[in-house]
C-alpha cells in the first residue's frame, strides 16, 4: 500500500466499552477544551507514522514500515510501553518509560537529579535512583558545619515533587530507591513503608517502591546464621544501627560491614540475618522492600566497561546505568496460538518486526534532557517482553503451576531472546552496532554486530495489558473474575473471556456458578465446575508461592534485563513464607525479588468483590 495510510481501507477496530474507556481517559489525543480527537485507529496510525520516521535515516521506506507497525498494534499482537503510546507523534514526543538518575551527595546534584525527574514524571516516564552516594543521616556538612539529612529525608522531597506533578495528569509518577545493604541508614530505609511521618498521612513514599540493594557477600554472611534459623525476629535492632546490646553478637561471622559513602570507611557493622528478617518483615507487612541482587544484575551488564549498575526503573525489570533510558514493548502470547498450539512463524515474525520499531523509537523520540540522550545511545537498550502467558498456558491446555509450565516459559523465551538477538544483529549490520559494542559482553561471545546492548525484558504492562485484554506479563491468571481498579474510581467488573467459553463449550455455564465465581475470584471451591478445568484455570492465590519464583527464574534464563513479578500471597501468608521466597529467588538467580500480600496495602489495584 502506498499513499496516505489514513485512506487505506481497513476493518475498525472494537474495543469493549470499558477498555475503550481507558483509551479516551489515558491515552486518545485531546484538544485544549479536553474533547477527544482521535479514535484507537487513530491513535495506532499516529504511533505507526511517527516511529517510521526513522526509516528515513537510512533511506529506507517509512510508508511500508509504517503500514507494519500499524498491523503490528493494531492487531493487539504487540504494542509499545505507555509513553510511546501516548506521545508518539505529538509535540512532547518522549517515548520511553525508564530512566535511571545518579544521585551525587551534593546539594547541587541532588536538586539537578530532582529537576530531571520532573521532567521525566511529566513526560510519562518513571525513574530509579540509588540513593547509596549520599551521606548518612547526622553526618558532618562541611561547608556549614552541619548536619546532614540522609537519604530518607531527601526521598520525601522527591516524593512531594512526584505528587504535584503527576505524570501529565494521566498516570501516577512511579519512582525507585535503592539503598545499598551496606549504608548506615539502611535500617530506616527498610522501614521506611512502615513508619507513617508527621504530616504525611499513613502511606508515607507512596510514590516509591524501595529495594535493598544486596551483594553476594551480605548472602554468604546470611548463610552462616541460616542453620540457627527460627523465623522469629530478634526484635533487637536499634535505631542507631546497632545490631543489638549484646555486644558479643558483633563477633559472630554472620556480621556485615557498614560504610559511609562519604568517607569510604567502614564505620559500624550489622548482622545479616537480623537486617534480612527485618526486610522480610517489612516486606510481608507492606510489600516493600523488595531486594535487588547487584551481583547478578552486573554479572550479566553487557557493557560493564561503562561502570557498574546501581539501580533499576521502578518496578524492578529494567537495571540501568546512570542517564540511561529503555523503551520496552510486549507481545501478546495469547495471539501467538493456533489450534493449541505455539504458532512459531508468527512469533518469529512478530519479534522481528517489533525488535525494528523498539530500535525505531531510540531514533526518533525526544529525550528529557540531553545527558540522557547521550547515555542512552551509546547503548541503545531496547526492552522486548510479553503478556497474556496465562492466556497461552491455558490455551495450551497446561496449568501454570505445573513444571510442563516452567518449561513453556523456557522455550518461549529462548525462542524470543534469540529471535530478538539475530533481529538486532541484522540491524547492526544494516544501520550499525551500538556505540559501546566494541567493549560488550557481544563482542566477546563473537558477534560481528548488534544494534542494542539488550533486547529482551519483561515489564508488568499494567496498562497496555488491559488494552490488549489479557493478564499482565507473565502472571498467573489473578483471578477468573474481578473488578478492576482503573483510575481514581473507575471500577470493571472482569469476568475471564477464556473461561466463559469453556464453560459454555462444557456446559455448566449457570448463572449461579458465575455468581459464585465473580465473589469468590478463585473457581476452586465451586462446586459444578469439572475438576481439570478447575486445574486449568488457578489463580496467583490458588498456586503455591514457589511456582512464583519458580516462573520468574523460568524466564529471567532468556532475558537480558530483568522480570517484572509480582509473588502474589494470600492475607494469611507468613514471614516464614516470605523469607523462603526471597531465599529461593536468590538461589535460581533471580535479579530481584518482591512480593506483595493481599490486603496490605491501603489501596491496590485490584481486589476481589467480597473484598470490596
Ligand atoms: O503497561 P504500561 O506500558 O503502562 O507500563 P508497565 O509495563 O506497567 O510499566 C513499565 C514501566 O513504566 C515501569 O516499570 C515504570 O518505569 C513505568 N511506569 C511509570 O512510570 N508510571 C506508572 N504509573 C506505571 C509505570
Amino acid at each position: 500500500f502506498k499513499g496516505n495510510p489514513k485512506d487505506m481501507p481497513g476493518k475498525s477496530i472494537y474495543f469493549p466499552k470499558n477498555i475503550h474507556d481507558v483509551l479516551e481517559k489515558r491515552y486518545l489525543l485531546k484538544d485544549e477544551t479536553g474533547r477527544v480527537v482521535e479514535d484507537p485507529e487513530g491513535m495506532f496510525w499516529r504511533v505507526a507514522r511517527a516511529v517510521s520516521m526513522a526509516e528515513t535515516f537510512y533511506e529506507s521506506d517509512p510508508l511500508e514500515v509504517e503500514r507494519e507497525f500499524y498491523h503490528l498494534m493494531s492487531s493487539m499482537e504487540f504494542l509499545p510501553n505507555s509513553p510511546t503510546l501516548m506521545n508518539a507523534g505529538t509535540p512532547m514526543n518522549q517515548l520511553s518509560a525508564c530512566f535511571v538518575l545518579p544521585v551525587g551527595d551534593s546539594v547541587t546534584e541532588i536538586f539537578n537529579a530532582l529537576k530531571y525527574m520532573a521532567l521525566i514524571h511529566k513526560s510519562g516516564g518513571g525513574v530509579g535512583f540509588s540513593f547509596s552516594k549520599l551521606r548518612p543521616c547526622g553526618d558532618v556538612v562541611g561547608s556549614t558545619a552541619g548536619i546532614a539529612s540522609g537519604p530518607l529525608s531527601f526521598m520525601r522531597i522527591f516524593d512531594v515533587a512526584t505528587d504535584v506533578i503527576k505524570q501529565g495528569g494521566r498516570r501516577r509518577g512511579a519512582n525507585m530507591a535503592v539503598l545499598s545493604v551496606h549504608h548506615p541508614d539502611i535500617l530506616e530505609f527498610i522501614c521506611a513503608k512502615n513508619v507513617p511521618v508527621e504530616g504525611e498521612g499513613s502511606n508515607p513514599l507512596e510514590n516509591f517502591n524501595l529495594s535493598v540493594a544486596v551483594d553476594n557477600e551480605f548472602m554468604d554472611k546470611l548463610a552462616f546464621d541460616e542453620d540457627k534459623h527460627d523465623n522469629n525476629l530478634t526484635g533487637n535492632l536499634t535505631k542507631e544501627g546497632s545490631p543489638g546490646s549484646d555486644k558479643s553478637k558483633k563477633k559472630l561471622n554472620g556480621s556485615y560491614y557498614i560504610l559511609n559513602p562519604r568517607t569510604n570507611k567502614i564505620v559500624g557493622h550489622l548482622n545479616a540475618k537480623e537486617v534480612f528478617d527485618l526486610i522480610v518483615e517489612n516486606a510481608w507487612r507492606t510489600g516493600d522492600p523488595g531486594i535487588l541482587f547487584m551481583d547478578e544484575i552486573n554479572r550479566m551488564n553487557p557493557t560493564p566497561a561503562s561502570g557498574k549498575i546501581e539501580a533499576t526503573n521502578p518496578c524492578g525489570e529494567q537495571p540501568l546505568l546512570p542517564y540511561e533510558s529503555c523503551n520496552l514493548g510486549s507481545i501478546n502470547l495469547a495471539g501467538m496460538v493456533k489450534n493449541g498450539t505455539v504458532n512459531w512463524n508468527k512469533l518469529e515474525n512478530t519479534v522481528k518486526t517489533a525488535v525494528h520499531f523498539l530500535d525505531n523509537v531510540l531514533d526518533v523520540t525526544n529525550f528529557p534532557t540531553s545527558l540522557i540522550k547521550t547515555e542512552t545511545l551509546k547503548n541503545r537498550k531496547i526492552g522486548l517482553g510479553v503478556m497474556g502467558f496465562a492466556e497461552m498456558l491455558i490455551m495450551l491446555n497446561v496449568p501454570y503451576d505445573s513444571d510442563e509450565a516452567v518449561e513453556t516459559a523456557v522455550e518461549v523465551m529462548k525462542f524470543i531472546q534469540d529471535h530478538s538477538k539475530k533481529a538486532s544483529e541484522e540491524l547492526g549490520r544494516s544501520r550499525g552496532s551500538f556505540p559501546n559494542f566494541k567493549d560488550s559482553l557481544w563482542c566477546k561471545k563473537g558477534f560481528k554486530a548488534m544494534r542494542n546492548a539488550t533486547t529482551t525484558t519483561i515489564a508488568p504492562t499494567g496498562t497496555i495489558s488491559i488494552i490488549a485484554n489479557v493478564t499482565s506479563g507473565i502472571e498467573p491468571l489473578f483471578a477468573v473474575s474481578f473488578i478492576r481498579n482503573v483510575m481514581n474510581g473507575t471500577e470493571l467488573l472482569e469476568v475471564n473471556s477464556l473461561f466463559e467459553k469453556t464453560a459454555l463449550e462444557r456446559g455448566f455455564y449457570t448463572e449461579e456458578i458465575m455468581d459464585a465465581v465473580a465473589c469468590k475470584g478463585s473457581i476452586q471451591d465451586v462446586d459444578g465446575i469439572p475438576e481439570d478445568v478447575k486445574r486449568l484455570f488457578v489463580t496467583a492465590h490458588d498456586i503455591k508461592p514457589e511456582w512464583h519464583v519458580k516462573m520468574q527464574a523460568a524466564f529471567q534464563r532468556y532475558v537480558d534485563n530483568a522480570v517484572s513479578k509480582t509473588v502474589n500471597l494470600p492475607h494469611h501468608t507468613t514471614k516464614a513464607d516470605v523469607r523462603r521466597i526471597f531465599l529461593m529467588a536468590y538461589k535460581l538467580k533471580c535479579k530481584g525479588i518482591t512480593v506483595y500480600r493481599y490486603g496490605s496495602k491501603t489501596e491496590q489495584v485490584w481486589y476481589l468483590k467480597e473484598f470490596k
